[in-house]
């Protein structure tokens, strides 16, 4: 009997980032489990998995998990969620739960597994997955943090007392700008506008967006006024990066005797 729920991070949607190991522990399975949310919608992590492992002879089941930021209304979809993954586990089916990104980074799976870690019923075993962050990241071709830098990883805005997440930037924003050296928004889509006013003001930053990333799709820019007509994915994600001038060409002494090579290569040459 496995008893045991395996939860593979299946990346930002380029099937050749699953990980290997990620997918092995599918290509074993006998039941996937995939967040949706709808009965009607597809998922985002079953369609990055279709492109490389044939699905014929596993059970695909849907779980709902819908878009509210209303605990009170998702919370029975958590429930009913385990209480699903469950029923397969603990009938020794190998069972896989797939999500976009990491398991662990603002992701669907954070409720069921908080479940199972109260609950104990059976075990789990979580397979990381590149994040949204790290392919942005990879896109821009900057160094995240360094040193004694400081990395945040947020959502745009925060929820409300009722739950639900505001459409406006949060408030605290400038003074996580103020502490990070490079921060990561994520669900930003909505508060674009907000960000190019916020941002463009400030000096020593690099602002990137990033819409898709890692798919066909993708669609990376600095920030810009462009962005605000434009109808943002969901999937969409801001880079900020601090510019610290770190590449020292060297002591005063030395730059000024570089100077002086370099004058008396330009008089040779002359
Ligand atoms: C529910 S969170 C899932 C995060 C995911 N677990 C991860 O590790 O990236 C959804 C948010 O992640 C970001 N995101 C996920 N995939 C993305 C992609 N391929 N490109 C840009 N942003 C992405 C977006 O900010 C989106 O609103």
């Amino acid at each position: 009997m496995v008893n045991k729920l395996w939860c593979v991070g299946v990346g930002p949607g380029d099937p050749k980032l699953i990980t290997l190991y990620g997918k092995q522990v599918i290509e074993n399975s006998d039941v996937i489990f995939c967040p949706v949310k709808s009965v009607h919608s597809e998922s985002f992590a079953l369609e990055t998995v279709r492109k490389i492992i044939p699905l014929e002879g596993k059970e695909i089941v849907k779980l709902i998990f819908p878009m509210t930021t209303k605990e009170d209304k998702a919370r029975p979809y958590w429930f009913s969620a385990y209480e699903k993954i469950k029923e397969k586990v603990i009938s020794g089916k190998k069972c896989v739960f797939i999500v976009e990104g990491d398991p662990l980074i603002f992701s669907t799976f954070n409720s069921v597994l908080e479940i199972i870690n109260q609950k104990k019923e059976f075990d789990v075993e979580i397979v990381p997955g590149i994040s949204s962050f790290q392919v942005m990241a990879s896109k821009v071709k900057l160094p995240v943090v360094d040193g004694d830098e400081v990395l945040v990883i947020m959502p745009a805005s925060t929820k409300e007392k009722s739950g639900c997440r505001t459409a406006q930037l949060r408030d605290d924003f400038e003074k996580i700008l103020e502490i990070s050296s490079a921060v990561f928004i994520l669900k930003s889509g909505r508060v674009i506008n907000q960000l190019t006013e916020v941002l463009s003001e400030r000096e020593n930053i690099k602002v990137f967006f990033g819409e898709l990333c890692g798919t066909e799709n993708e669609f990376i820019s600095e920030l810009n006024d462009e962005l605000k007509s434009r109808e943002n994915h969901y999937f969409s994600i801001v880079m900020i990066k601090r510019e610290e001038k770190k590449v020292d060409s060297g002591s005063d002494e030395k730059k000024e005797k570089d100077v002086q090579v370099s004058q008396s290569i330009f008089h040779r040459n002359d």
